[in-house]
């Protein structure tokens, strides 16, 4: 703590003392970092015996995940920005804390700056939520955006967000979606009090994205993002989680989160909808979640308390893609022919799809549909799809988007689409 220490100790209640830093290149010039504190033996730090808190930055789960456990059996609590560690393994960790009467924090793991993590487990304590939707990562955010601006297709807009510096070397992480996924994971976990792990979360990135699909978004009055989802189902048996690319109406707050920053929506019984927006990655943003998390991880030290520790109590089970119920938005090449139009129309009615609009624009005796329907289950649509390819004057399946960010109705074509699937 070599700035800001008054003022941490203050709101502390005594001073914080820097013990020791591990890194992996001890040789690299590290401004107003005392040489003396850096070492290369993370294990023989976390084992010492005189460290209250141990912050772990490595990220990936080994071998953070062992400096964790062994930071827990020798007294210490955790502050991590590991989203990966504590997606796949915060039961485990929560448990290893807990018996060792210590506190494992991760606010950083979430969205950077953006206080999530500590609003859900203790802010919305009392309320129930049903709803966490949001973008959560930067990336790809910047990316859509540019297409968006720009009209550039995905390869174009990753370079310009890779030369910038928003994109790494290999941007799989943020561009298939696994980032996504694992703040989504952990997200869910917290909203709904049950466990929900990285595997439960389903999973599609944006290099399929392309600038035509965003035009079409824009004809339809929206634009594209990258979403997180996590919903309690209607009955309330059950939660889902996904992360994918939806189109959203431009109207809806999401829209205008532009370039690299971060929104999230929560939704709860008493609270209604709040909205959490900020940097959602970076040195600066992850530093102000990180202290924040030391800072209660110090004061309950001195206390002799612990904060919140894993809450799985409801154990609501994670129900696969198929039950999800939103609306698509389906780009098909088709002969342009007479009856083409109803042979289409009739395999939605068959699978109990509801068609909302259909916009057709022929060629040369070919056809580009765009059939954008009401809401029905991805299990119902994926069939739907399935029997479209099969069709002879179907040519191709361009593209299939979700359509995200408008109210849950609470009659209309879902319900004539679940009695359907019901029989
Ligand atoms: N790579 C992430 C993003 C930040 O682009 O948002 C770290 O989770």
């Amino acid at each position: 703590m070599t700035t800001h220490a008054d003022d941490l100790a203050a709101r502390i209640g005594a001073p914080v003392e820097l013990a020791g830093i591990a890194v992996r290149r001890p040789g690299r010039v590290r401004e107003g970092v005392p040489a003396e504190l850096v070492t290369t033996d993370a294990t023989a730090l976390v084992k010492r015996g005189d460290i209250d808190v141990v912050v772990e930055v490595i990220g990936g789960i080994e071998p953070a995940r062992s400096l964790i456990t062994t930071s827990f059996d020798h007294g210490a609590s955790v502050v991590s920005a590991n989203k990966a560690l504590v997606a796949q393994e915060g039961a485990a960790l929560h448990a290893a804390a807990e018996r060792r009467g210590a506190d494992l924090y991760y606010e950083a793991a979430v969205a950077g700056a953006i206080p999530l993590v500590r609003p859900l487990r203790e802010s919305l304590a009392g309320d129930k939520v049903n709803r966490v939707l949001g973008i959560v990562n930067g990336t790809t955010n910047f990316i859509l955006d540019r297409m968006d601006g720009s009209g550039a297709g995905y390869s174009e807009a990753l370079d310009e967000a890779t030369a910038l510096g928003y994109a790494e070397a290999d941007p799989t992480a943020d561009v298939e979606g696994f980032d996504a996924a694992a703040k989504a994971a952990i997200l869910a976990g917290i909203a709904f009090h049950t466990r929900v792990t990285l595997d439960d979360v389903h999973r599609e990135g944006i290099t399929e994205v392309t600038a035509a699909d965003i035009a079409s978004a824009k004809r339809m009055g929206c634009t594209v993002k990258l979403l997180a989802i996590c919903e309690r189902a209607a009955d309330g048996r059950s939660v889902t989680a996904r992360v994918h690319p939806a189109m959203i109406p431009l109207s809806h707050p999401l829209a205008s989160v532009r370039e690299a920053y971060n929104a999230v929506f929560v939704e709860a019984d008493a609270a209604g909808q709040l909205m959490f927006y900020g940097p959602g990655a970076g040195g600066s943003p992850t530093a102000s979640a990180v202290l924040g998390d030391l800072v209660a991880a110090c004061r309950n030290k001195l206390a002799g308390a612990t904060g919140p520790g894993e809450s799985a109590y409801s154990r609501l089970p994670v129900s696969p893609m198929g039950d999800v119920i939103t609306r698509y938005h389906i780009s098909l090449d088709v002969a342009d022919k007479p009856g083409v139009l109803a042979q289409v129309a009739t395999v939605f009615a068959e699978h109990g799809v509801s068609i909302d609009t259909v916009r057709q624009q022929g060629k040369d005796g070919e056809a580009s549909l765009v059939v954008v329907t009401h809401r029905a289950s991805d299990a119902a649509l994926s069939a739907t799809v399935e029997a479209l390819r099969r069709l002879d004057t179907v040519r191709d399946v361009a593209s299939i988007m979700r359509v995200e960010g408008e109210e849950r109705p609470g009659n209309g074509p879902a319900e004539t689409h679940q009695r359907v699937s019901g029989e």
